[in-house]
């Protein structure tokens, strides 16, 4: 059974609370929550002072995205606002390993996103060191865009790495997200499936979750 990660971006954030509370009554493993600087991606999301709201509220593992360059000078806070996974890009990480040391020292997992123009294959010396890999299936910086198709290949070639490297990292797709091709991905092999506007963007929440759930 794949986990499937709500992300926060396509809510309502002036009723934060209310979909907090719709995702801690539901069956949902973790909660997405997607970091932008506006340097590394072409837009800004949310910082620090959201974050920490969503912490008090929020009863589900929080899995921090981060789209932000040198995320070294922040890893330290996002672990402090919650985190229990932190995912990197290997685009903004020229010493990436030793970024994954920094996120594992505080005793949380790590893990590395990609871009869909990166390729899967550009991870095969880190990824015995990290537990999630964050398959880029939209160009990041927005909800609610078109699913990118090559993700599938991406998929197949990353189940293999991941079998010939003996990593137990997880498999994440990020993007695009909906009932037209969860099936399909969660054949394809993923673990981790990050759903935006195919949850958020719904009127009526907890029952996109139920029929997310129906589909996996
Ligand atoms: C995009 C973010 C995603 C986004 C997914 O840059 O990393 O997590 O929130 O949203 P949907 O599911 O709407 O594509
Ligand atoms: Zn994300």
């Amino acid at each position: 059974m794949a986990i499937l990660a709500p992300s926060l971006l396509s809510a309502d954030f002036l009723r934060l609370y209310e979909a907090l509370e719709i995702v801690n009554k539901s069956s949902v493993e973790w909660l997405h929550l997607d970091i932008m600087d506006g340097v590394f991606v072409p837009n800004i999301s949310f910082g620090f002072p959201v974050l920490a709201a969503v912490q008090k509220n929020c009863q589900k593992p929080m899995d921090v995205h981060l789209m932000i360059v040198e995320p070294d000078r922040y890893i330290e806070r996002f672990v402090k606002h919650g985190a229990f996974n932190i995912s990197v890009h290997y685009e903004a990480c020229p010493h990436l390993h030793r970024t994954i040391q920094n996120i594992h020292s505080y005793g949380i997992k790590a893990g590395v996103a990609i871009n869909p123009h990166t390729s899967v294959n550009l991870l095969e010396d880190i990824i015995q060191d990290i537990e999630v890999v964050c398959l880029m299936s939209v160009n990041p910086g927005f909800g609610g865009q078109k699913f990118i198709e090559h993700t599938y290949s991406k998929i197949d070639k990353l189940k293999n790495l991941i079998i010939q490297k003996n990593s137990k990292a997880l498999i994440e797709i990020d993007g695009g997200v909906d009932a037209n091709n969860i099936q399909a991905l969660v054949k394809a092999g993923a673990d981790v499936l990050v759903a935006g506007n195919s949850i958020f963007g719904q009127k009526d929440i907890a029952a996109a979750i139920k029929h997310i759930y129906q589909l996996m």
